[in-house]
């Protein structure tokens, strides 16, 4: 393996820092779900706020060489749009200054869906070229604050959701009938800011790396029926490789862009766009991979939107073992998406979220048994390595997804990614210990070895 592979972990602020009102944080869209009999709400997350010196510790003794971070855009900007919360800043510059006291590298994203409240309720979010200006000056300023640092970035976490009906959870939308034509103008608007944000980065600190980020998901056809094999490719078209040709080269998938003028989207194409998008420049193509999907053409209606053929279409697939939520397993998936991308792009790639979510509890004394973890990690960096060595693909690095436990996208505690038990269920915070996890010993070889054995 290459001597500066990285090895690490990636979490998001909301599911990890807690402290939601301290230290002139404003409030975020998570601010103010309530929790439900199933789920938490977000307050708390893991108190990492207050621990992180003891999460790097753990990340130090797992010999992680990175860790994945986000600024919360709501703590370091009143509002998002208002005064920089200094307070909040310091808090990212602790963080960070502890992470290199580690020689962990420090990767920033700058969105993962935590839209700043007084945005999502008076601007609609991303609906909202407005919103785009103050997201852009917020990037801006953290860049330029964190650029002698933070060599690392990202602008959107799995930026190809804002291509799907997932958009109106994720991008601060309040207002709207959750059409495709708002989908269409969101997914723009995001794109926009991450042009200028990308070329920004790279005019005032041309050292820094920018990463694009997709959710990568890849639909087989459910069988070799043509109209299956043609939805499944026209659907990867859509969420997949229109965002990475965008990230590389400013434009638009021709297939995506003939949909949109069929179809008369109103996407708020403006004068001046498309030299924003031209300005593009992405250094590495980033994704979080967990599971593959099957697409069923038989269950899509007729003359839908691409962006939602899974919504109808989506299948398990006979052929893969499941997880205990019910996500197919799939290393040899992710070998395949790593080759692909590179030999379509030619940038380097870097997965940046893997991992296995599984029902877990801890009885207080034995150390938890998580073979399953440790046999789907193994899998899957195996299954990495043969996209480096035998398909010649360039891969930056290998990040679990939540490697310290953290509350799932849907605030369950249940559902675990860690590779170190945090102590607290949905409604009980006990005292939120970490407790390393039978593979937190496994990862802790691999990583100092350098994945040359698994
Ligand atoms: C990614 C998100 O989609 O997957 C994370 O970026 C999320 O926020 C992760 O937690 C795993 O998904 P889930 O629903 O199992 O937590």
């Amino acid at each position: 393996m290459p001597k500066d592979f990285f090895w690490g972990n990636s979490v998001s602020s909301m599911q990890t820092e807690g402290a939601w009102n301290l230290d002139g944080k404003s409030r975020s869209v998570y601010d103010v779900r309530p929790a439900t009999a199933t789920t938490t709400d977000w307050h708390d997350a893991i108190d990492e706020y207050h621990r992180y010196e003891e999460d790097l510790d753990l990340m130090k003794a797992m010999n992680m060489n990175m860790y994945r971070i986000q600024i919360s855009w709501s703590r370091v900007i009143k509002d998002g749009d208002g005064q920089l919360n200094e307070k909040g800043l310091a808090y990212y510059d602790r963080l960070v200054d502890a992470m290199l006291k580690r020689n962990i590298e420090p990767m920033i994203c700058l969105y993962h869906f935590d839209m700043p409240l007084k945005l999502a309720e008076q601007e609609n979010g991303f609906m909202s070229r407005r919103v785009v200006e103050a997201f852009v000056e917020y990037g801006k300023q953290m860049i330029d604050h964190f650029a002698d640092r933070v060599k690392y970035w990202i602008v959107f976490n799995e930026h190809n959701l804002y291509f799907t009906d997932e958009v109106f959870n994720i991008s601060g939308y309040t207002k709207g009938d959750r059409s495709i034509n708002d989908m269409y103008r969101i997914f723009h608007h995001t794109m926009l800011a991450y042009a200028r944000l990308s070329h920004y980065l790279h005019e005032k600190h041309p050292d820094l790396k920018m990463g694009g980020m997709i959710a990568y998901t890849p639909a087989y056809p459910a069988t070799s029926k043509p109209i299956d094999v043609y939805e499944a490719r026209k659907s990867n078209e859509f969420l997949n490789e229109n965002l990475n040709k965008l990230y590389t080269t400013g434009q638009y998938s021709n297939e995506v862009m003939s949909w949109i003028k069929n179809h008369e989207i109103d996407y708020d194409w403006q004068p001046g766009d498309e030299e924003t998008l031209a300005s593009v420049h992405t250094d590495y193509l980033a994704f979080s991979y967990y599971r593959s999907t099957t697409l069923n053409a038989d269950k899509v209606p007729a003359d839908e939107a691409p962006n939602r053929y899974l919504n109808y279409g989506f299948e398990n697939n006979r052929f893969l073992a499941k997880s205990d939520f019910d996500w197919d397993i799939d290393p040899l998936g992710f070998r395949n998406i790593i080759t692909h991308t590179y030999n379509c792009y030619h940038l380097p790639v870097f997965p940046i979220e893997n991992g296995i979510g599984c029902r877990e509890s801890w009885d207080g004394v034995h150390e938890i048994q998580d073979d399953v973890r440790i046999s789907y990690h193994r899998q899957h960096i195996q299954a990495m390595k043969d996209a480096m060595f035998e398909d010649g693909a360039e891969v930056l690095g290998y990040l679990g997804w939540g490697l310290i436990d953290i509350p799932s996208s849907h605030a369950d505690m249940n559902k675990r990614y860690g590779a170190v038990y945090v102590n607290r269920t949905n409604h009980d915070l006990k005292d939120l210990r970490r407790v390393p996890k039978k593979s937190f010993y496994w990862f802790q070889k691999v990583f100092k070895n350098n994945g040359d054995e698994l």
